[in-house]
């Protein structure tokens, strides 16, 4: 017991999906509607206590837009977990995600804990991607999957709470 696990822990995802939002709300306990867009990375630290261990997360939250996506690989080298976000009301961020969750198959390290978040849970009216078909590509590609919302703060606890307690078993 008592013992601290660090972990860096990367965000990647397209522009928009909520990557810095959700790190917000896990960190601080906050939301705002009026997220600035990333530029280059942004770097938090947070500890999660799970039964008697403690995982010190080192999140690097990368920025979505195409002209950062040559930085990804400094930010995702050597991490032990990945949370690739897309927007369930965005197709597009869909197809994203999974040309990252292939970079990262191809160029990061095999025992990198991987999750996919399908964020903007709270926006079902505006649903693109279905949960079901997410959670099939999750399965199939050795991820697991939720659906999480940064405004509602739903699953975003769960989400690093899951992770922590997989970096602690492996
Ligand atoms: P980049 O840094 O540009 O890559 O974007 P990002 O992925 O960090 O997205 P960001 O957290 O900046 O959020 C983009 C917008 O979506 C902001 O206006 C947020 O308020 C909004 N947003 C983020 N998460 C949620 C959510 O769960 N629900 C809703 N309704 N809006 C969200
Ligand atoms: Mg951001």
């Amino acid at each position: 017991g008592n013992k601290i696990r660090n972990a860096k822990l990367v965000l990647l995802g397209d522009v928009g999906t909520g990557k810095s939002s959700l790190v917000l709300r896990f960190v601080k306990g906050q939301f705002v509607e009026f997220q600035e867009s990333t530029i280059g990375a942004a770097f938090f630290s947070q500890t999660l206590a799970v039964n008697d261990e403690t995982v010190k997360f080192e999140i690097w939250d990368t920025a979505g837009q195409e002209r950062y996506h040559s930085l990804a690989p400094m930010y995702y080298r050597g991490a032990a977990a990945a949370i690739v976000v897309y927007d369930i009301t965005n197709a597009a961020s869909f197809t994203r995600a999974k040309k990252w969750v292939q970079e990262l198959q191809a160029q990061g390290n095999p025992n990198t804990i991987m999750a996919l978040a399908g964020n903007k849970a709270d926006l079902l009216e505006a649903r693109q991607v279905p949960a079901e078909e997410a959670k099939t590509y999750a399965q199939e590609n050795g991820l697991f999957f939720m659906e999480t919302s940064a405004k509602a703060a739903t699953n975003v606890n769960d989400i690093f709470h899951e992770i922590a307690k997989r970096l602690l078993q492996g």
